[in-house]
């Protein structure tokens, strides 16, 4: 198998995160320098696949990256090849151009695809997977929604972010005796607001999984205030939703695979929490994509340092179709199929993580 494997791909799909230029600085790394193998890098994901467009990839030009957010190779969360927004005869339609993306595999003599991403992508690679293409995948998101992984890359840095911006509106809130929500990321699932909630000592934690009670919200406030506390500090997830209500979407972004992008309940929440809670003034900060920014935690360079060459490694065990995961401790892997096969991964409401918060006086508003 070893000496089949001369040249890799490498491409970042899906919103960027931290971490991605440290797992293609990784791969690179790990397939020269023990290898002796080829690399390139397709620019802007899938699309640059479809466009034949890349970059070599040398120990040269992934040198200094490691720290750095976001991917020098430029990501999409537009381009699903097997449903392509493309111009005939002046009309814009629809059309599976996955067969133009194998063949420029076959014309580079890539041996092999490595693609970087959440469940969009991956749902793309386990499709090239199905059509013959040797893919291994490796899962970001900040989200940590992805099955069959404990940890995805780049949560630990979002959680990172949230967590030193909630100390920052303590103090702030503390001041004036003020409501401070806290809007976080995570599309439905609410591991951001969770970890990063417990860790940054929110009094109130909303998340997707437990649709709140905004009555309760006022409670937990007028029981710090009888401790003598005149402020709290509420995180709420993006996803998150009041008991038979809705979600917030911010913008539709239509020639996305996914077109919904969540969004507003912090402001909206803060509007109504105003007006039940009339001696407190209620702020929200929306910290949106600054938790997608920046450098990336120690946590999340060794992740995936970790992900980037166990993905050379499953190349080398010729386990194609795969996903390099995380479980406990130790690095493994699991088939795309499998992956794609089952929902995303969710908070559980009556799992560990929930009920120590429950239990030290945390409230989730139910
Ligand atoms: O999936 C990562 C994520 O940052 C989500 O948490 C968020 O809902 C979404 O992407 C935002 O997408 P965009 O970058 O298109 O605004």
């Amino acid at each position: 198998m070893a000496q089949e494997i001369k040249k890799i791909a490498l491409l970042t799909g899906g919103g960027d995160c931290p971490g991605l230029n440290a797992v293609i600085r990784a791969v690179t790394k790990a397939a020269i320098l023990n290898y002796g193998m080829e690399v390139i890098g397709y620019k802007f994901g899938y699309r640059g696949l479809y466009k034949n467009d890349f970059v070599p990839l040398t120990l040269d030009s992934v040198s200094g990256i490691l720290n750095r957010g976001g991917t020098i190779l430029y990501s999409s969360n537009k381009d699903n090849l097997f449903d392509y927004q493309v111009e005939e005869d002046g009309v814009i339609v629809k059309k599976d151009v996955s067969d133009v993306a194998v063949e420029n595999l076959k014309k580079e003599g890539v041996d092999v695809l490595i693609v970087i991403g959440g469940d969009g992508t991956l749902t793309s690679a386990r499709d090239f997977s199905r059509k013959g293409i040797k893919v291994i995948g490796v899962p970001k998101t900040i989200d940590n929604d992805l099955a069959s992984t404990d940890v995805t890359f780049g949560f630990n840095t979002a959680i990172d972010v949230v967590t030193e911006a909630l100390d920052r509106l303590h103090t702030t809130a503390e001041s004036h005796h003020r409501i401070m929500l806290c809007e976080v990321m995570g599309r439905n699932a609410g591991w951001i607001a969770l970890e990063a909630g417990i860790a940054g000592s929110a009094d109130v934690i909303l998340i997707p999984e437990i649709p709140y009670d905004i009555n309760k919200i006022a409670e937990k406030v007028r029981e710090r205030e009888a401790e003598g506390k005149n402020f709290t500090i509420v995180v709420v997830a993006e996803g998150a939703k009041p008991k038979n209500g809705e979600v917030v979407v911010s913008k539709i972004v239509k020639d996305s695979p996914d077109p919904i992008r969540l969004g507003g309940i912090g402001n909206k929440l803060a509007e109504d929490l105003e007006r039940l809670i009339v001696d407190h003034e209620v702020r929200c900060t929306v910290l949106g994509h600054i938790q997608r920014g920046g450098n990336t935690s120690t946590y999340d360079r060794i992740l995936s340092t970790r992900y980037g060459v166990a993905a050379v490694e499953l190349i080398r065990e010729g386990k194609f179709g795969h996903m390099v995961c995380l479980k406990g401790d130790t690095i493994s892997s699991d088939t795309l199929e499998n992956v794609i096969g089952q929902q995303t991964k969710l908070v559980n409401p009556e799992g560990e993580l929930v009920q120590i918060a429950k239990k030290i006086g945390t409230t989730f508003a139910e």
